[in-house]
């Protein structure tokens, strides 16, 4: 079974709008609510392409309960730990003049330690018998970087897989205890590293720098340029497919659901990279946050292509 865990639960609402003027009502061309936050948007992903996981974390209120009734209905089973406040709604503005793309995130869930503590438990009860773990995300107040690298680390003491996206303070915690893989995009690996990255030669030295250091295997995105897989003994060069694009967000998500579906498949990490990149072009088809049609990742799946990096000359 594949494990996600998100401590910080969201619904996300995309709403299209023809311009974004300020001081008028704006009258949205279309509005869709769908899932938010990244380990659950990969549940939401793997149920909507049929493959089961289970989701623990923390959510909360009415929203934290549409959350959870929304995983289900795709098949995903949900253990969630009920917590104070509220599970988040965060609100995505597609602009149609100039395909502007603004988010607005809110932080409205409340943690307390003995939640924090249920938690672990049911995370650690729950890595018996788990194919792989896929965490991250940002995390609600109250919660500190510290637990990312403990969950990795219990992870690692039960030899279980671990793929790992988060931000800023929150990666370098959990990079620390070593995760079996990171998928960072552009912005997140440039803060990580403290550098620029503007070609794919620079993304392969960070790669090999981030493997050398950690052991940990990084899957870098970079939106429509493609992805850059650094493993231990190879790499590949991941060309994007030519969709129409309606928005990308979570479209990185689809990429950690591919690679968690290789792990439950038993099937080689190329498969995941290969279905990860097929279900984030279907993700930027459609207009809600990690929404996707299992057509169309089964139809685009042949046409991705893994080439190794450095090219051969
Ligand atoms: N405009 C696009 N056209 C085609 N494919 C895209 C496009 N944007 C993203 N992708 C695909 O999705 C993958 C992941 O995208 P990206 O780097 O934007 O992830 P991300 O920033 O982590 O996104 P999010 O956090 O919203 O899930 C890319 O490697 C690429 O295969
Ligand atoms: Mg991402």
């Amino acid at each position: 079974m594949i494990l996600t865990v998100t401590p910080n639960t969201t619904i996300d609402l995309t709403i299209i709008i023809p311009s974004l003027t300020p001081n008028k009502t704006i009258r949205a061309v279309q509005s869709v609510y769908s899932m938010g936050g990244k380990p659950t948007d990969a549940s939401w992903i793997l149920g909507e392409i049929g493959i089961p996981s289970l989701a623990l974390g923390f959510t909360s209120g009415a929203t934290g309960d549409r959350a959870q009734t929304m995983l289900r209905a795709r098949g995903v089973t949900t253990d969630f730990i009920p917590v104070g406040g509220e599970t988040r709604i965060n609100v995505v503005i597609m602009t149609q003049d100039n395909g502007s793309q603004t988010t607005l995130t809110t932080s409205t869930m409340v943690v307390e330690a003995a939640h924090v503590t249920a938690l672990r438990e049911k995370y650690a009860a729950s890595l018996r018998g788990a194919d792989c773990v896929i965490l991250g995300g940002t995390l609600p107040s109250g919660m500190t970087p510290a637990f990312y690298a403990d969950c990795i680390a219990l992870a690692n003491a039960h030899h279980v897989p671990t793929i790992f996206d988060a931000a800023d303070a929150n990666l370098r915690a959990g990079l620390d205890a070593r995760p079996t893989f990171i998928k960072p995009n552009r912005d997140e690996l440039a803060t990580l590293l403290g550098r620029e990255i503007q070609s794919m030669e620079d993304a392969y030295l960070a790669g090999r720098e981030i493997v050398a250091q950690y052991g940990t295997q990084p899957i870098m995105t970079f939106g429509a340029e493609g992805a850059l897989a650094v493993l231990r003994d190879r790499a590949y060069f991941i060309p994007p497919l030519s969709v129409p694009v309606v928005s990308p967000a979570g479209a990185g998500d689809a990429m950690l659901a591919g690679l968690a579906a290789s792990f439950a498949r038993r099937q080689p990490i190329e498969e995941g990279l290969k279905l990860g990149t097929a279900a984030a072009a279907a993700v930027c088809m459609l207009p809600g946050t990690a929404d996707c049609r299992r057509e169309d990742v089964e139809r685009l799946l042949p046409q991705v292509e893994l080439r190794p990096f450095p090219p051969k000359a």
